[in-house]
């Protein structure tokens, strides 16, 4: 479609040539300023700027949101090497009112059975970005951002120029990993941007953006020349503990010569907390940086171990936010975008308006529920006021997550506003859109002929927590759905990429523009190097309704290989044994398991996902003996009353040695930890022969008394 001329496009080919031309601009981008090495000419570059141009004049409706001819200089760079995080960096749970906080207390006294008041500490939530520090033997060997929590980039030139970060420590643990976050002041910012601007470079939205661009400089000597601060909240590996507390280990960073925040308070229970959440939140204004709340930890470390972490945040600590920043604008329109699961999201489209630093022209209307102003309830919200085109309504953000539409202004809606209809076919497809009994959402029937669910499905398979393949991003993606020469529909397309292009004889990939032999032998490359993939990320690439990272990996390491999964899925209807054994996993519910099978047994779907397994080879998930503790590889199922910990410390405990925790017996379970009151588990364990065990049995074995 490359060559056709501008005037010949119709509004479809348009679309596809902007995608088209979005993605190779960036490649040639990121190949010029980041690689340093171009792969295509100046010529050939402005060239392709010009075709762009000319298309987004023809068809103005259509400019995309990461347009060429919206970008300023050079992308960020991705040329940093990669750290491993040997403890993970994770984010934090959000509290938004008074009563999340006591809620926090109660779920954690709870899981601790803890009754008497519980202390924690209470500081700023600094908003920056977080850092992790190695230091052996006193000296600063390494320092890296979180990235997504297992792995970030490795950064520790750029770390060494800041100044509130010392070099080396004395009378440090020999391993010492210090967390914390990077800011910068206010004032610093403000004179930045101001040299920004008079050398006619980029200014940032808001410190934190300065921060970040900051500190993710590829030349070291911008990172020196940018003010950038660091406060020590937190450490990862330590050879040694720094002491048993919080508020302690914090006492011990800033001894050791790091910056601590000098808010932190320790609380004893909610209400000193929330006193010192109105403390920090009336100095606010006055601190010199940007905070977007409080957050607490428990302080007691041994505390902290036996909370642990759930997934990707931990048990013992919560970020209470400070309200919102609000502000007034139009709607000028609403969009309906459809999702992977075929769910219509209204969107609506703002008059771009300043929110808290941030230049803000989407906003999220959330379902048609939320614009005709009731709940899922069918409860009257913002005082049963609906949304119309054209209105003014105030906007917020809270965090990074998308700006939300709180309130609508009545006295100054036109007069010939109408009421918002929400379609109930899909404006993608044409398909009918239904709502299911009790569903909030309205979804696309249409399935995989969808085009904007196959393209979110794609877009999903390639993630980063599913395959991952590096140079085929969202954009890429984009472009090859709709390309006519070497289409990918689906992901079995993906893995015959390389086959079909070999066939295309001077349509090769190779000789466009902007891909060039080495990028598209790369690309085949990355595609080759996912052929194989382990379980659970296949079936979390797969984007089924309600089967996310978690329940992907509960799946996975239930089944272990593809074979017993597949065979299983595919026979699961309620009544069978295979049902039973789906919903007997701890973590799988009636919904999960409908939506599974559903999957599984639907034709078109079906079809689909042979043909990306008969690309694949899949690689079975072997239960991780997280130890060699004796419980490592078990089953094992609670049951009836724990005396000496709660239920959901029992599970945690569990797994954290390695063992599987099942809700149900059956002939799987190797170990039964009963309780007083143990009722009908017992029955069918002793039935089946598994071993029973009470609980000190259980905490001799795992070595806890
Ligand atoms: S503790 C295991 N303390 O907030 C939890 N985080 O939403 C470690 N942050 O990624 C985090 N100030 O970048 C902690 N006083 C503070 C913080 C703080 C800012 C950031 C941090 C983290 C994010 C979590």
């Amino acid at each position: 479609m490359s060559d056709k001329a501008v005037e010949h496009l119709n509004e479809a080919d348009a679309r596809a040539e902007l995608a088209r031309l979005s993605a190779v601009l960036a490649d040639a981008n990121r190949a010029y300023h980041t690689l340093d090495a171009p792969e295509i000419s100046d010529a050939e570059y402005d060239a392709l700027k010009r075709r762009n141009a000319a298309i987004e004049a023809r068809f103005p409706a259509l400019i995309r949101e990461d347009s060429p001819s919206r970008q300023v200089g050079a992308p960020v760079a991705d040329g940093f090497g990669k750290i491993a995080h040997q403890v993970r960096m994770l984010s934090l749970e959000n509290a938004f009112d008074d009563a999340d906080v006591a809620d926090f207390d109660d779920r954690v006294r709870k899981y601790l059975n803890h009754s008497g008041v519980l202390a924690y500490t209470a500081e700023p939530k600094i908003d920056g970005l977080s850092l992790s520090l190695r230091y052996e033997h006193g000296q600063l060997v390494q320092a890296a951002t979180r990235g997504d929590g297992e792995v970030g980039e490795n950064v520790t030139d750029n770390a060494r120029t800041i100044a509130d970060i010392p070099h080396s420590l004395h009378g440090a643990p020999e391993v010492l990993e210090v967390r914390g976050e990077v800011y910068m002041s206010h004032a610093d910012f403000a004179a930045l941007n101001q040299r920004q601007a008079q050398a006619g470079d980029k200014t940032f939205a808001n410190p934190r953006n300065a921060a970040a661009g900051s500190l993710r400089q590829l030349d070291t000597r911008i990172t020196a020349s940018r003010p950038l601060r660091f406060f020590a909240y937190g450490w990862g590996v330590v050879s040694d503990p720094l002491a048993a507390t919080q508020f302690d280990a914090i006492a011990r960073l800033a001894a050791l010569g790091f910056q601590t925040n000098p808010l932190t308070v320790r609380c004893e229970g909610p209400d000193a907390m929330l006193a010192q959440y109105r403390a920090i939140e009336a100095q606010r204004a006055s601190l010199g940086y940007d905070i977007d709340g409080v957050v607490y930890k428990v302080n007691d470390l041994a505390l902290q171990a036996r909370l642990g972490f759930r997934s990707a945040t931990p048990r013992w600590a919560i970020a209470h936010k400070f309200p919102a920043e609000l502000a007034w604008t139009e709607l000028l329109g609403i969009d309906i975008q459809v999702g992977r699961t075929g769910a219509l999201s209204p969107v609506a489209r703002l008059r771009p308006v300043t929110v808290g630093g941030v230049v803000v022209s989407n906003a999220t209307l959330h379902n048609e529920d939320y614009i005709a102003g009731r709940d899922a309830k069918g409860q009257p919200i913002r005082g049963g006021k609906d949304i119309r085109v054209g209105d003014w309504v105030q906007v917020y953000r809270a965090g990074d997550v998308i700006p939300k539409v709180a309130d609508v202004d009545l006295d100054r809606r036109k007069i010939d506003a109408q009421p918002y209809v929400f379609p109930h076919e899909c404006p993608e497809c044409g398909s009918p859109a239904i709502r299911e009994q009790g569903d909030a959402v309205r979804r696309c029937t249409g399935g995989l002929i969808c085009p904007a669910q196959a393209v979110e499905r794609l877009r999903h398979f390639v993630s980063r927590h599913a395959f991952d393949i590096e140079g085929l991003g969202a954009k890429q993606i984009e472009m090859f759905f709709h390309d006519a020469d070497l289409p990918v529909k689906t992901p079995a397309d993906i893995f015959t990429l390389a086959s079909r292009d070999a066939a295309n004889g001077l349509k090769r990939l190779k000789n466009r523009d902007g891909f060039g032999e080495t990028s598209a032998a790369k690309l085949f490359a990355a595609i080759e190097a996912r052929r194989s993939i382990p379980l659970d990320r296949l079936l979390f690439a797969l984007g089924i309704r309600h089967v996310g990272e978690v329940a992907a990996q509960i799946l996975a390491r239930h089944y272990s290989t593809w074979q017993a999964f597949e065979a299983a899925v595919t026979h699961a209807t309620p009544g069978t044994a295979e049902w039973n054994d789906l919903l007997s996993i701890d973590g799988v519910g009636q919904t999960l398991a409908e939506s599974l099978t559903a999957a599984f047994q639907n034709a078109a779907e079906r079809a689909a996902i042979d043909a990306l397994v008969a690309q694949l080879e899949v690689q079975p998930v072997v239960w991780k003996a997280a130890s060699d503790s004796p419980v490592a590889g078990k089953t094992v199922v609670f049951t009836g009353t724990l005396e000496k910990m709660t239920r959901a410390e029992a599970k945690a405990r569990a797994e954290a040695l390695g063992a599987k925790v099942a809700g149900s017996v059956s002939a799987k379970t190797d170990l039964l930890v009963a309780g007083p009151g143990a009722g009908s588990k017992a029955k069918e364990a002793a039935r089946l022969g598994v071993t029973t065990i009470d609980e000190d049995g259980w905490l001799a074995l795992i070595g806890a008394t």
